[in-house]
């Protein structure tokens, strides 16, 4: 094990990296990945929420074992592919709406929205954006130009992205009319600063997630979707975190009655393999031959994984298995912060979770940023794999894979509850974060 470890530190770049602890999976099963011991640990974090079906789902590999028979159009760009067009066929399906609209495909989260950026702005002839604090929306110059995370601090913002504060209910931005202030402060932006014939578009996460799983008030987002609609910004939801079933319903948006103009997909979307998509209208998304064009999108591998994912979803009920498992790990931590006064706050919806780790719960609320990566560290020894998100980085995340079993939610949550218990206690030592700086 030391091995690949100490062979990884050489070789690969920190900047790829957001490490919590020592592992190098040599295998996935299901809920589990198997580490370089042969140890199986479970898996409450889905490599992100992109192992949505777990690790060596039969149907995804049943499915990429099959295309890979045939690479024929393995490039969408100048080639009709029967898979690619099957699979927007079924996106369109999800993504309720019934004007014309097409699909657009990508490898990855990060590039399906700098697409939207540029598409927004050329098809609007308008150059601002509007965008939340702690908003995630990817790693590539378009898409971290409508962010607002903090470990993207070392890269300079996009001229005129306006930032409002996304609304956390457990640490309001305001004392009261949390949800009415901001939309104030989104109506003064409008009236001064920025007019809103300038904005092209404006980006919104369901739920916040890497920003640390932040469901806003009820009722905020279509606020200001209706705001924004009005003026002619576009609504760019962005799914890839907690869409395709998650939350316990297929769009994570339908929580809010959104009617987007404009949908990301990402991560679950290929189940481990790399696929994106956009859904907009028809007008939109045909602005112009070859704007967004990447050689090897919408090849069939990625792209039939990507429908044996959908399909599965359906067939096997994962939508509701979401939404029941979800509810057993909401009651479970409800019962560990009755016995740990590290855990502040339990928010989400269905497998799309966040626990925040707080050192005061009942003053304070100061962000335990480092007792946080202790318990995922400590989760890990024990046999669970855990990370964290959050501006201040004291937000245990849950993207578990949609086929957790309540089982399985329990045996994570007694891990948990064991590792909190030795981080309350002092027995996790300062020195075993040392290289685990998360982020
Ligand atoms: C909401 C959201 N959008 C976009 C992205 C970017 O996706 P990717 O890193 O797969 O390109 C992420 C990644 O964490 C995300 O959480």
């Amino acid at each position: 094990m030391k091995n690949l470890i100490e062979r990884d530190k050489k070789v690969i770049a920190d900047i790829e990296k957001i490490r919590f602890f020592p592992i190098a999976p040599i295998g996935g099963e299901g809920c589990y990945i198997i580490d370089e011991n042969r140890r199986r640990l479970l898996d409450f974090a889905g490599s992100w929420g992109a192992a949505g079906l777990g690790y060596s789902h039969p149907a995804i590999q049943e499915s990429i074992s099959n295309a890979s028979q045939s690479m024929a159009s393995s490039s969408l760009l100048s080639y009709a592919s029967e898979p690619a067009i099957l699979f927007a066929e079924e996106l369109l399906n999800i993504v309720p709406g019934n004007t014309s609209r097409k699909v657009w495909f990508g490898h990855s989260g990060s590039d399906a929205n700098d697409t939207i950026v540029r598409l927004a702005e050329a098809y609007t002839g308008r150059k601002r954006f509007i965008t939340f604090h702690g908003a995630y929306h990817g790693g590539v110059s378009g898409s971290m130009s409508v962010s607002g995370h903090s470990s993207q601090q070392h890269n300079p913002k996009r001229d005129g992205v306006v930032y409002l504060p996304y609304p956390n209910p457990y640490r309001p931005q305001f004392e009261e009319n949390l949800s009415e202030n901001i939309l104030k402060m989104l109506d003064e932006i409008f009236s001064t600063t920025c007019p809103p014939n300038e904005v092209a578009a404006i980006f919104i996460e369901p739920i916040q997630s890497d920003g640390g799983v932040i469901v806003p008030p009820e009722g905020f987002l279509k606020s200001i979707e209706m705001r924004c609609k009005k003026y002619g910004i576009l609504v760019v939801v962005d799914e890839v975190k907690v869409g395709l079933g998650r939350t316990g319903l297929m769009n994570a948006f339908e929580h809010e009655n959104l009617e987007p103009d404009i949908v990301c997909f990402g991560k679950a979307l290929g189940g481990g393999l790399p696929l994106s998509a956009i859904v907009g209208p028809t007008e939109i998304m045909d602005f112009a031959p070859a704007f967004s064009i990447m050689t090897a999108s919408g090849n069939p591998v990625s792209i039939s994984a990507g429908r044996a994912v959908l399909k599965t979803i359906y067939n096997d009920n994962l939508i509701y298995n979401s939404m029941k498992v979800g509810k057993v790990l909401t009651e479970g931590f409800q019962q560990l912060s009755n016995k740990h006064n590290l855990i502040g706050d339990i928010r989400g919806k269905g497998l799309a979770m966040g626990v925040e780790i707080v050192t005061d719960r009942f003053k304070t609320k100061k962000e335990a940023k480092i007792e946080t990566a202790k318990i995922a560290y400590r989760a890990y020894q024990l046999g669970l794999i855990i990370f964290y998100v959050g501006m201040k980085s004291n937000v245990l995340e849950l993207t578990p894979p949609l086929i957790l079993t309540e089982n399985q939610a329990k045996e994570g949550l007694e891990i948990l509850d064991k590792a909190i218990e030795d981080v309350s206690n002092g027995r996790v030592e300062d020195s075993v974060l040392l290289d685990y700086k998360g982020w």
